[in-house]
């Protein structure tokens, strides 16, 4: 399979790289000027910014309402958001590497991926990569340990396996995750989630019709946990799970 997604997914960013940063491809920091001129502002409400990502890896998703996903650093926005001790540490990488001192090589790597960084190779292509921990906004799925906590996991899995998002970010959580909105190539990720019946509306923090909407057509039909007689909630089974510990 072509790892590559489609240009169509990124923004239509050309510039001309010149020197040592393009040489080991690595992303060039962009000036406000450039990025204020290239990019027209988002007009959905409450949006914080918007991610495309590289095609994830299915066996990365935790869960039914999370996923976890990469970046490529050349992204405009990305490129000027590497700290530099990541950027050095990915050009002494390449350097360790040329000199085939591997050893110098992983514990560079291991300082670009502790800084929540990593250079994937896509296609015989190296990038440094950002990792982000996305939250699906709106739904709750079972947790793994729940009745259809598998299915909708591997519902998830199969949505996005291989696939670029498209994420709109709208908050973080508690748990330093980014929660938005998730798109795999016009589908809409929380929306498929619903219809089959693997997540609920995440009432308490969410208050879209839509999303009111597509649970109760899951649940009049009775597909995937509305199957049960008596489903539990997440956020019931957290809030159990939670005491139980203490
Ligand atoms: C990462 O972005 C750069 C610059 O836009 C592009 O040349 C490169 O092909 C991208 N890599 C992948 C794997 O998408």
């Amino acid at each position: 399979m072509d790892q590559k997604c489609s240009l169509d997914d990124f923004r239509p960013v050309r510039l001309i790289l010149p020197g040592l940063l393009s040489f080991y491809g690595l992303p060039i920091p962009y000036s406000l000027d450039e990025l204020s001129a290239g990019e027209a502002p988002s007009v959905v409400d409450g949006l914080m910014f918007e991610l495309h990502t590289l095609p994830v890896d299915g066996k990365t998703v935790p869960d039914g309402d999370g996923v976890n996903v990469y970046v490529n650093t050349t992204d405009v926005r990305e490129s000027s958001l590497v700290p530099h001790e990541v950027h050095m540490a990915a050009v002494e990488r390449n350097l360790a590497r040329a000199q085939r001192n591997y050893a110098m090589a992983d514990a560079l790597h291991k300082q670009i991926t502790d800084a929540g960084y990593k250079v994937l190779n896509i296609n015989d292509e190296e990038i440094l990569a950002r990792k982000y921990r996305i939250r699906l906004r709106g739904i709750d799925a079972p947790e793994n340990q729940q009745p259809y906590g598998k299915e909708a996991k591997d519902e998830l899995v199969k949505i996005v396996d291989g696939k670029c998002l498209k994420i709109q970010v709208f908050d973080e959580d508690q748990y330093g995750r980014f929660v938005g909105d998730v798109y795999c190539n016009g589908l809409f990720v929380q929306k498929r989630m619903l219809k089959k019946g693997l997540a609920w509306h995440y009432t308490a923090y969410d208050k879209r019709p839509q999303f009111e909407k597509w649970e109760k057509e899951a649940r009049a039909k009775g597909i995937g946990l509305w199957a049960l007689p008596n489903p539990e909630m997440p956020w019931e089974w957290r809030r159990k799970h939670r005491q139980n510990r203490f």
